[in-house]
């Protein structure tokens, strides 16, 4: 992809009303602008990122069983009365009349909306356990939408549903969820606990919270430096160097996390509000039992740069990054444009749309500051001097990490060395 083709408005300072590090160099970098209070544009490097959340996220839901349908966005208020949630869910849930004055509301969340579909469509207990999966625009009207993406009004979820025929399966199923959404998280890069918690207004009995660790994180939580036990502070009983009761016995440590994502088992609240009945292998009326999974993928995008950055602008984990490799030509002669073409062709066939290459016709520290700001983790810099020697230079973005090598090396030392990234 060619820089000179790319709408990648960057901007040399802050925007005022960017409060957190996220919001900020995201506003910086070209990767969204607002529109309206907590509602965003995503440009086409943000885009990239969320497709990128997005992809991982797919392949896990699709490898633990889950499939993916798409539900409206705009939801009539009946399903909303048989569960009450009209009436409880206050001003946060938008709603609306059409032009017939019936009442709508725009999704929030959709336990009722997918709830209908199973029930009118499941009958058997042949036809149980089913998981299904959006990946939506959801609508909360926040009170103080802020911090950019991380508090939205509009922005984009993973929900998954579950449904099992007992109460057992479906808490292995839940077990099978956390597993799932800890190999995602890995999977982006990112820092981050399980964390027990609260079930909040969803309801149900047992929940986790997913953190990615960031000092700017409105939510503190302890861990244990030896198991995997984390807790809310409020719900744990030990504190920052003691030991903890909960688990294994070890030190606990304090750190302060994003909330991306959130495993609820649901038990029979719905389908219980809903009349979502299957028949057992006797032909007896059963209670399906459900629970729900969540990841917010603007939130992550913006946790993930609370993660990583530093003085000149965004990080990112590769299997996050809008492009792997950045190729920066410093001016825009004839030789080291020519050099820059094979390399971004070379580079291109090994890492498909993964290479962006700086054409512009800018200032050379105007493209290495924005190669920097937009945190591509690898940069490939071709100026006269090196190509003289037949040499470019090859930086790791994290690291800083800096060093000439040979054209004609290029490609392995990239497959060969960390900056495989
Ligand atoms: N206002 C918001 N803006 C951006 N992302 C959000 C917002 N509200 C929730 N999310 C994301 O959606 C995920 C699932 O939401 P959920 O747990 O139902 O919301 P909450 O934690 O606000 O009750 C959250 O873990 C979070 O990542
Ligand atoms: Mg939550
Ligand atoms: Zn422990």
């Amino acid at each position: 992809m060619l820089a000179s083709h790319l709408f990648m408005p960057t901007l040399r300072d802050s925007p005022a009303d960017a409060e957190v590090v996220s919001h900020k160099l995201l506003l910086r970098g070209g990767f969204i602008r607002k529109l309206s209070s907590g509602i965003y544009h995503y440009l086409p490097l943000g885009l990239r990122v969320i497709k990128k959340i997005e992809a991982i996220i797919r392949e896990e839901m699709n490898a633990v069983g889950a499939q993916e349908l798409l539900m409206p966005f705009v939801l009539p208020q009946e399903l909303w009365k048989e569960t009450g949630r009209w009436d409880v869910y206050g001003k946060e849930l938008l709603r609306f009349k059409d032009r017939h004055d019936h009442d709508y509301c725009l999704g929030p969340t959709h336990e009722e909306i997918i709830t209908d579909i199973v029930r009118k469509e499941v009958r058997s207990y042949r036809q149980l356990p089913l998981s299904l999966y959006q990946i939506q625009t959801k609508f909360r009207d926040e009170i103080r939408p802020r911090f950019g993406l991380m508090r939205g009004r509009e922005f984009i979820m993973k929900d998954c549903y579950s449904f099992d025929k007992t109460e057992e399966e479906a808490k292995k199923n839940y077990g099978r969820y956390y597993e799932a959404y800890k190999k995602i998280f890995t999977r982006f890069g990112l820092k981050f606990r399980a964390v027990e918690a609260g079930t909040g207004a969803i309801g149900g009995s047992l929940s986790h919270e997913f953190q990615v660790l960031a000092d700017s994180g409105e939510d503190e939580i302890v861990s244990c430096c030896q198991c995997d036990y984390a807790a809310n502070i409020e719900k744990a009983e030990s504190r920052n160097g003691e030991t903890c009761n909960r688990c294994c016995q070890g030190t606990m440590e304090l750190f302060r996390g994003i909330e991306v994502g959130q495993v609820f088992y649901l038990g029979t609240k719905y389908s219980k509000a809903l009349k979502a009945h299957y028949l057992d292998e006797k032909g007896e009326v059963q209670l399906m039992v459900m629970g729900c999974y969540g990841i917010g993928i603007g939130r992550t995008m913006a946790a993930t740069v609370e993660q990583g950055f530093d003085h000149q602008g965004i990080i990112w984990p590769a299997p996050l990054a809008p492009f792997r490799f950045v190729l920066v030509s410093l001016s825009t002669d004839s030789k080291i444009m020519e050099a820059c073409q094979k390399i971004d062709k070379e580079l291109s066939k090994n890492y498909p749309d993964d290479v962006l290459w700086d054409d512009r016709d800018e200032r050379a520290g105007v493209k290495l500051n924005d190669a920097d700001l937009i945190g591509i983790p690898v940069q490939i810099v071709v100026g006269p001097r090196g190509l003289e020697k037949g040499e470019v230079e090859i930086k790791n973005r994290k690291s800083g990490k800096k060093e000439n090598i040979k054209m004609d090396q290029l490609i392995h030392v990239i497959k060969s060395s960390d900056y495989r990234a």
